[in-house]
């Protein structure tokens, strides 16, 4: 089984989003998927618990149970576990990270989310875990080109020297209206955030698949 956390100090970067598409990502390809909530807001819960048809699993876990919930799912022959976290608090995010072969910290264009990774980085760098840094929510490029405010962003995430995923998740609608019925943007008619997602996956995919060869070698 592997294990991602979906991870920012700041609150409303689109961590829940970013947790629950990656969730149902994997249950759409057949992945067998428990969505492990340790935000006492119960987001993730509340989404996928909106879902009419079969979903990823899900469970609300604290901090303190979420090892228990980790050897539970390997036990149950679960074959992905997605913690989604609670903003501000260290020690939450700490433990996720602890058990995670991928930490992803999801930010917005803005200077106070970049203001946020930066403890976020540094304590995924203490932990010496793989990770990669997601955009959420950025402006539509016009004709290929970036908008100033993510030219801007991806500036600073340079000078960090952040692992950035070479997926952007755009600003669009579906991404709310889906989740409001417990659905992935994949199962819309929105194919622009469908790709967007589907690159996600196959990019979130992917590093689990090296980390899971390093841990072997
Ligand atoms: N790419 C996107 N496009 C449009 N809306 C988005 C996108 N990502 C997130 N949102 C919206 O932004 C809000 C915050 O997103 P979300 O709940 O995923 O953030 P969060 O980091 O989990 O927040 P919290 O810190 O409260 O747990 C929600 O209303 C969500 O629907
Ligand atoms: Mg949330």
């Amino acid at each position: 089984m592997r294990t991602v956390a979906v991870i920012a100090l700041k609150g409303g970067s689109g961590k829940t989003t970013v947790a629950t598409h990656l969730a149902l990502a994997a249950h759409l390809r057949g992945v067998d998927t428990l969505l492990a909530d340790s935000d006492p807001q119960k987001s993730a819960q509340d989404v996928l618990s909106a879902r009419e048809s079969p979903g990823p699993e899900v469970a609300v876990v604290s901090g303190a149970t979420l090892l228990n919930t980790q050897f539970a799912a390997e036990g149950l022959g679960k074959q992905l576990l997605v913690i989604d976290t609670p903003a501000g608090q260290v020690e939450d995010v700490s433990e996720a990270i602890v058990l995670a072969d991928l930490a992803i910290m999801v930010v917005r264009p803005t200077l106070l989310d970049l203001a946020g990774l930066v403890r976020t980085l540094s304590i995924v760098r203490r932990l010496g875990k793989p990770s990669a840094v997601i955009l959420n929510q950025a402006p539509v490029a016009r004709e290929g080109v970036e908008s100033p405010l993510v030219k801007r962003i991806l500036k600073g995430l340079d000078y960090m020297q952040a692992p950035v995923a070479p997926v952007i998740l755009r600003s669009r609608a579906s991404y709310q209206t889906a989740l409001e019925r417990g659905r992935s943007a994949e199962e819309t008619s929105d194919r622009a955030a469908a790709k967007e997602v589907a690159e996600l996956w196959d990019y979130v995919f992917a590093r689990l698949a090296e980390s899971r060869q390093a841990k072997r070698a």
